[in-house]
């Protein structure tokens, strides 16, 4: 090889023309000031935090608040890993100003909570409750008052204890129209002032988890056909909210869901195992997501469930694909690595090592690159131009050390790596506009109780302290800069 030759490919590996060659340093260097210019976020990018109303608001007997399914399973011995409920939780339908304050100390414009429904209607249906709408009210307006954007969730599993008494809950296409009606009452009273909302969060777990296999409430392990269809059933409650806040919000509020997508990623990255992967999210999702976002049941899924499949009408398909402003997508761990087959749908998951690394909580895997492959596949495959990441985050042991301080440190590798790969979308134009970080704040975590913290805040159940931890700098640095400091 010519040196006339090898000096071009050079040139062209650092990018610089022939004529001006730069010496391999200052190459080098070009290079790195490039990678630092690109680093960023785009403009605008929403940096936000999440709780749910179950998960922090305690107050479960005040003001009228009706029973929710959740307050009863927890009264289960057995069913809450250190046996805690949520009924004190993290106080804060009291102390929701001083946590209005945390939100704002981290420099995030955004806010995701929930609306718990037996607040609003304690029975679900019929009279509604205004001391418990109320509770929103306030909370929104602190928010407003502080600068911060309140994204509000519809649906974060409370589910009213009336509805799962009188109609057996999701089993029912009752409850999905009383969701509906449900919709339409919060839409009409606070999209006033909240400009966005989610409809149903996590249908992927709380079908499976509370109706299949017992573990989240209401406990109930019923046999797959009935899964599915109550799965079908949380798709028709997701697309009737969609059309009640069209009908009865604001003008120009936007709606959409807020799912644990199942997460599928190519194993190496090859264009036949993209193409695989892809197929992957769309199969895997068939259930919920990718009937919401084309409007139909893929065949590989009415094929897979046989029997089971969920009964339905075209015009059930065409209210669940109500048209929606944006995807949100919670995103923790990889599900499945995928490569490419010429058997079945196109595609195969490999089996996940007993080995691979996770943090303190076993199901979630740390995959950086999850948070690349899923967006930039999910808006390719249901071609939406906005997606927001509705929940990341990461549990930790997060001791308190004699400091009085929590080096969290293991939280913050989790969080720059995943942002990193974010980033790396963002960059590439993938359309992903926001980021909700789960949690502000160690809450009441379901199953597990008190026991599996996920805040930017260390929370002492006993005396309500909230302190920061580590990574709420770390967060606070990563929103200042609105870069994720690769
Ligand atoms: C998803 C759920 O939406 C949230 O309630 C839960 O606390 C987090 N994941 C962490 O497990």
């Amino acid at each position: 090889m010519s040196e006339k030759v090898s000096r071009r490919q050079f040139a062209k590996l650092a990018g610089l023309s022939a004529a001006g060659m730069a010496s391999p340093l200052e190459a080098a260097e070009a290079k790195q000031a490039r990678a630092r210019s690109t680093a960023g976020f785009p403009a605008g990018f929403v940096w936000g935090t999440a709780t749910s109303s179950y998960q922090v608001e305690g107050a479960v007997n005040e003001d009228g608040r009706g029973a929710s399914i959740w307050d009863k399973f927890v009264r289960i011995p057995g069913k809450i890993e250190d046996g805690t409920t949520g009924d004190r939780a993290n106080e804060h339908y009291h102390r929701y100003k001083e946590d209005v304050a945390l939100i704002k100390a981290l420099g995030c414009k955004a806010y995701r909570f929930s609306v718990a429904w037996p607040r609003v209607f304690p029975d679900g249906d019929g009279k509604p409750n205004p001391k418990g709408l109320d509770f929103y009210n306030r909370l929104v307006d602190e928010l407003l008052k502080n600068g911060i954007e309140p994204w509000l969730t519809l649906y974060h599993w409370d589910l009213p204890q009336s509805l799962q008494d009188r109609f057996g809950g999701w089993r029912s296409t009752e409850t999905c129209k009383i969701f509906g009606d449900y919709a339409a009452y919060v839409a009409e009273h606070l999209t006033d002032r909240v400009r966005n909302v989610f409809t149903l969060n996590e249908s992927g777990r709380f079908v499976y988890f509370g109706y299949g296999i017992g573990i989240d409430a209401p406990g109930l392990t019923l046999p797959q056909a009935e899964v599915n269809q109550i799965r079908h059933n949380s798709a028709l409650a997701h697309g009737l909210a969609v059309q009640a806040v069209r009908a009865h919000g604001r003008r120009g509020t936007r709606v959409g869901p807020a799912e644990n997508v199942d997460a599928c990623v190519p194993a190496i990255d090859t264009p036949e195992n993209v193409r695989a992967a892809g197929i992957a999210l769309r199969e895997m999702n068939a259930g919920y997501l990718n009937v919401i976002m084309t409007g139909r049941y893929t065949d590989a899924f009415l094929k897979f469930a046989g029997a089971d499949a969920p009964k339905h009408t075209e015009a059930e398909l065409k209210i669940i694909s109500s048209p929606v402003d944006f995807l949100g997508l919670n995103i923790y761990a990889p599900q499945h690595y995928v490569v490419a087959s010429d058997q079945g749908a196109g595609f195969v998951p490999l089996p996940i090592p007993k080995s691979f690394p996770h943090m303190n909580s076993d199901w979630l895997r740390v995959g950086p690159e999850t948070l690349y492959w899923v967006p930039k596949l999910a808006a390719t495959i249901w071609k939406t131009d906005a997606i927001y990441i509705s929940e990341n985050g990461a549990s930790g042991d997060d001791v308190v050390t004699q400091d009085g301080k929590i080096y969290d440190t293991d939280r913050i590798m989790y969080l720059r790596n995943y942002l990193a790969q974010l980033q790396r979308a963002t960059a590439e134009g993938v359309p992903v506009r926001g980021y909700f970080l789960w949690s502000l704040m160690d809450n009441f975590e379901w199953v597990y109780g008190l026991n599996k913290r996920f805040g930017l805040y260390h929370v002492n159940f006993d005396t309500q302290v909230r302190t920061p931890k580590l990574s709420a700098s770390f967060y606070r640095n990563v929103i200042a800069r609105n870069a994720a400091g690769v």
